[in-house]
């Protein structure tokens, strides 16, 4: 059989015919560079004479920043062609210091443990409420974080996803309100709402509500090109000179133009059509959240849910598919989407399936998208009582408070030993277990490890989901046994 090879193999999904619900938002239509064929080589270039510097900017790029900045109503915006992720880093290490506290949301990407890690930050984590019918976060409560910050002075920083990788929006004005009478930074991983902001038919954004940074991809939702992304900065707590220093800590120092101009146009266009383009995408999710109603094996998850679990607010224009019945699960309903329907997703849980819509995004193919759905919950329906039923997923695993003998800097120190992951009941993890995507951990070096957890890992990996860590059933532990617990 012939090795596949990567290059062949994006040609082939190219011409596969298959529908992306699932990132870039720019859906690979041949939108961005305002529709012209341009070959992205033509335009490859890095800092020469005239063309301005990331790391420097004086004119065309600091324009082009400044027009990000006009048109979000943001203090101060800079371009990222490192994703969020390098925003994530930057925003942590100029607003805390060596050893500061910060209280930092437990679904948190893991660029915002790889920060407080490499900043040898004291991490307390805020756990999300959960929602148990989809097994999925829901929003933070802010009265928990009020409560966290009048008890421990010492934090810094609060760090939060808002909106989830699902659309949960949290409410980031009575938490900013809260984080600042505490005297805190408040940084919001805004990765998937860079849609947000410019449309009162969509939740406002997190620099509209008063967090303090606020990071968010321009190529998850909107249509510039992997990688790129925006960190801006409100108010006056963050010092604008420090980010500056870390933006080129954490960036590439050969920044591609490629990824800046599409991030140039990506904001002319939102200029131009932003909110006429959003409205139709909106009145296409109005329709098919219509037409998908009568769904009774699978759910689509709504705006009925705000006012539960600390959701304040939903971005509808993800559409999380929830699975009632206990016949099949994520990762099987995405596959029925791949192979029978042509439709890829962007990510498969053990109760939900993603996906992404975009301004790109083909009215048809969303409608085409229920009518998939109404196909397969009937056909749910009628094999319903023969087919075998699914174990029992383990619930609330993500959200169940973890026992936490070291920081996270404290665990890379620590001297280790690999032992069988399934005998490791009791012992200090050194290391990281998620599931990817969404990429946030199942538990984080540094915590004790319970029988619950090393059953729930060995069930998703029995479901297929991608496990990350605790490879071939070895995993790292503290050597010796540790009696503190941090908190
Ligand atoms: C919540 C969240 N934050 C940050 C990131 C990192 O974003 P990027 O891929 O732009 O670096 C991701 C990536 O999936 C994410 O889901």
């Amino acid at each position: 059989m012939k090795k596949e090879n990567l290059y062949d193999k994006l040609i082939e999904y190219r011409d596969s015919g298959i529908y992306p619900f699932h990132m870039p938002g720019h859906k690979r239509r041949d939108r961005l560079f305002h529709g012209m064929n341009i070959d992205p080589y033509e335009i490859d270039i890095t800092e020469i004479d005239g063309f301005d510097n990331l790391h420097n900017a004086e004119y065309l790029i600091k324009d082009a920043m400044n027009e990000v900045s006009d048109f979000f109503g943001t203090k101060k915006s800079w371009y990222l062609v490192n994703g969020s992720t390098s925003g994530i880093l930057c925003a942590i290490f100029a607003s805390a210091n060596v050893g500061d506290t910060a209280l930092i949301a437990r679904n948190c990407h893991k660029s915002v443990y790889n920060a407080a890690e490499i900043r040898g930050l004291k991490a307390k984590y805020l756990y999300p409420d959960y929602i148990e019918e989809y097994d999925m976060f829901g929003g933070y409560d802010p009265n928990k974080i009020r409560e966290i910050l009048e008890e421990k002075p010492e934090v810094k920083v609060v760090l939060l996803t808002s909106p989830t990788y699902e659309g949960v929006i949290s409410n980031i004005k009575e938490i900013a309100d809260i984080a600042h009478d505490n005297n805190c930074v408040l940084i919001v991983d805004e990765a998937h709402g860079a849609h947000l902001g410019f449309n009162d038919k969509l939740p406002v954004a997190a620099y509209q509500c008063g967090a303090d940074i606020v990071i968010e991809s321009a190529h998850k939702t909107l249509s510039a090109m992997t990688q790129t992304a925006f960190l801006h900065v409100m108010g006056d707590k963050v010092d604008i000179r420090k980010i500056e220093k870390y933006l080129s800590v954490f960036q590439t120092s050969s920044p591609s133009y490629v990824l800046m101009a599409s991030l140039y146009n990506c904001v002319a266009n939102l200029k131009k059509n932003g909110v006429v383009k959003q409205n139709r995408q909106i009145e296409c999710i109005d329709k098919f959240l219509q037409k998908t109603k009568g769904l009774r094996n699978l759910q689509i998850f709504t705006e009925d849910n705000i006012g539960k679990n600390s959701i304040f607010a939903y971005d509808k224009t993800k559409i999380i598919i929830g699975i009632k019945t206990n016949i099949i699960d994520g990762n099987i309903l995405m596959n029925i989407l791949r192979e029978k329907y042509c439709f890829e997703m962007e990510m498969a849980s053990l109760k939900y399936v993603v996906a992404i819509t975009s301004m790109e995004d083909d009215e048809k193919a969303i409608m085409k998208l229920a009518e998939a759905l109404i196909d397969i919950d009937k056909e749910l329906e009628l094999i319903y009582g023969n087919e075998k039923q699914l174990k029992k997923i383990p619930k609330d695993i993500f959200i169940k408070e973890r026992e936490q003998k070291l920081l996270l800097a404290e665990a890379e120190k620590t001297e280790g030993e690999y032992i069988k992951f399934d005998e490791s009941e009791g012992k200090v993890s050194l290391e990281y277990i998620y599931l990817y995507p969404p990429g946030s951990p199942i538990i984080t070096p540094g915590e004790v490890i319970t029988a619950e957890i090393i059953k729930a890992v060995e069930y998703y990996k029995e479901r297929k989901l991608n496990v990350i860590g605790a490879k071939e059933n070895i995993i790292k532990v503290a050597k010796r046994g540790l009696h503190k617990n941090r908190w």
